[in-house]
């Protein structure tokens, strides 16, 4: 049956009271995605994370066995049920609760650059010209030529036709704007003092745009949103996959992503005052895969062995091509990648790390959705991707979710458990940070072996203060849970809980972070002590406790003062290369200069994963 001869129905979602129409059959989750709902979905909609429900109050569907393996017979009852299994049937209305959306998580903006000399692609220059006579017969374009310090420039067709209207009507008072040996426009009057550019970090979770004022290098504003494709995914591959298997998928992707470009810049324009088309540049680091999105190119073989981008170089673009609205001839610069699961973000924490220069051994971590590490000797960079992020950003952990309100995000145990929650709400779940200093603090009393087993009460050294005896209990499938919360003072109905497969799926992600770690020190010749710093990038990188951190294994031991933050790394490097070409000509070395390890392919990762995924001795 073609699909536009389906019946629509309308879906309304609360407590907005947003009303989408869509097709039978359509999943809640893109539903909620076209009413602008974004729900969290960490699993991309397997219905194995449990973390897309929502409570359908209007004609819900009978609850599907996903429903059933994640939702109570009350909560059933009630109408919950998973929006990524959910299909729209009848008309229907859905309140989405606090726990299910994305918006509310901590965004970062913040970042370390380098000071850098300006040296924009995009530059102006104010002229005065000299009217034509019948002693002076230069053509238009020729004496526009002529009156800049770079003679070479090309005028863009567009432009060619603008210019004899154009200076004779401003009495040959004119602004040239010329990027890259072209003539890109020429403006009435003196605007050289409007020269702006957007530095974006696509996130697969977190869109950030930096508004730079390129006459003077300062940021001008600064605009985050969600990554609108996380209703197709909130993961790489679940973005890949929704490419390759609808006809139109990458082209939706690449819309939604551009769209949110556009209203980040918008919002930054507002707040600076000034106009789009006072905006002429934009550069941009994202993973490989969001690098493909964004310019349209299929990233299929990214995700697939042996693992290929398309595309490794630095991309130039017009704005226009890619559907970014700024200046109509503004141009997009793309950093380049460093292989299929190292993207151009890595190249600009390099770059904003001024890791090519080190004098010494560093090694900056990026936890995101993967894990991106990378080692810098003074005679090579090395970097390799690990699959590290889902337990981190809450995925695979039972009460797991991101740090937004209403997540614990620190733990500490004292005679009894203390804990912080986000937002000062109601407890509803464990997010990244809270996960390791739990871990940490279980191992440091005695409560947690080095094998990553939840001991009964009655294996526990007798320091263990009774109340944290008292909170192991029997979970499912006779393993031991350990009680944070208890029934009453969370947001749902029941405890909030730490189980042992939770502490296990911990120990597969630090375990494949710290075997990455492992494995560029051996290819380095380097032992953990030799490294004169550890940086850490990201959103998460700044906001894990560092003796937490080390105490699970996950950072290599070197003293807390070697590790240092470096807030969004990835960010500094796009505004550096919108800052300078020289810092664009950096990222291409970097490209072309570091070394990819493929740890799949490496005979030692996986002794180096088992001996990893244990913690340390106290
Ligand atoms: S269960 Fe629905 S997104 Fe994971």
């Amino acid at each position: 049956m073609p699909s536009d001869s389906r019946p629509h129905f309308h879906v309304t979602f609360e407590p907005e009271g947003r009303t989408v129409s869509v097709m039978a059959g359509t999943t809640l989750v893109e539903a909620a995605g076209r009413a602008g709902v974004i729900l969290d979905t960490p699993c991309g909609g397997t219905g194995t994370c449990g973390k897309c429900r929502v409570q359908i109050v209007l004609n819900p569907p009978a609850p599907s066995e996903m429903d059933r393996r994640h939702c109570s017979d009350d909560e059933l009852e009630q109408g919950f049920r998973l929006a990524c299994q959910a299909r729209v049937e009848q008309e229907m209305r859905v309140v989405v609760p606090l726990t299910t959306r994305f918006f509310d998580q901590k965004i970062l903006t913040d970042g370390r650059g380098l000071r850098v000399a300006l040296h924009p692609t995009v530059t102006k220059a104010h002229l005065q010209l000299a009217e034509p006579s019948i002693e002076d017969q230069r053509a238009d374009a020729d004496r526009l030529r002529a009156a800049l310090v770079e003679k070479h420039v090309e005028p863009s067709l567009k432009v060619l036709r603008d210019i004899p209207g154009l200076i004779r009507k401003h009495r040959f008072d004119v602004t040239a704007v010329t990027a890259e040996g072209r003539l890109i426009a020429v403006e009435p009057g003196n605007t050289s003092h409007q020269n702006y550019g957007v530095a974006f970090d696509i996130g697969t979770t977190t869109v950030v745009g930096f508004l730079i004022d390129l006459t003077t290098g300062r940021e001008a504003a600064v605009a985050a949103r969600s990554n609108p494709q996380i209703a197709f995914g909130d993961d790489v591959v679940s973005r890949i996959r929704h490419t390759t298997e609808n006809a139109n998928g990458l082209k939706e992707l690449q819309t939604r992503i551009a769209a949110c470009m556009n209203d980040i810049i918008g919002e930054c324009c507002r707040a600076a005052k000034i106009r789009l088309k006072d905006v002429y540049e934009i550069t941009a680091v994202g993973n490989t895969t969001m690098g493909h999105i964004l310019l349209g190119i299929p990233p299929e073989f990214v995700a697939q062995a042996p693992y290929v981008a398309a595309v490794r170089r630095s991309v130039n673009v017009s704005a226009r091509e890619i559907g970014i609205r700024i200046h109509p001839n503004g141009l997009v610069h793309v950093l380049p990648n460093i292989a299929g699961f190292v993207g151009a973000d890595t190249v600009g924490v390099i770059l904003a790390a001024d890791m090519i220069e080190a004098k010494e051994p560093v090694l900056a971590i990026d936890i995101g959705t993967n894990g991106e590490l990378v080692l810098a000797t003074p005679d090579k960079l090395i970097t390799c991707s690990t699959a590290a992020g889902p337990a981190f950003e809450g995925a695979r952990i039972k009460h797991g979710m991101r740090a937004a309100t209403g997540a614990i995000d620190k733990i500490m145990i004292t005679s009894d458990v203390e804990y912080n929650v986000i937002g000062d709400a109601p407890a509803q779940g464990l997010c990244g940070t809270a996960l390791i200093d739990l871990v940490a603090e279980l191992l440091r009393v005695g409560a947690l072996d080095t094998m990553g087993r939840l001991l009964p009460p009655e294996e526990m050294p007798g320091n263990v203060p009774d109340a944290v005896k008292r909170r192991i209990v029997s979970g499912e499938n006779n393993a031991l849970d350990f009680v944070i919360v208890p029934k009453d003072a969370t947001a749902f109905d029941g405890p909030l809980v730490l189980t042992q497969r939770d502490i296990r799926e911990l120990q597969l992600a630090k375990g494949a972070i710290a075997a990455g770690v492992a494995i560029l020190l051996k290819e380095g010749g380097l032992s953990p002590e030799a490294l004169g710093r550890v940086l850490l990038a990201g959103a998460f990188g700044n906001f894990i406790r560092r003796k937490q951190a080390k105490r699970i294994g996950l950072l290599p031991d070197v003293t807390t003062d070697r590790i240092l933050y470096i807030g969004n790394a990835a960010g500094a490097g796009a505004r550096m290369a919108l800052l300078s070409r020289r810092c664009k000509n950096t990222a291409d070395r970097i490209s072309e200069e570091t070394e990819y390890l493929e740890l799949a392919a490496r005979a030692d990762f996986q002794t180096e994963f088992m001996s990893a995924m244990l913690f340390p001795e106290a």
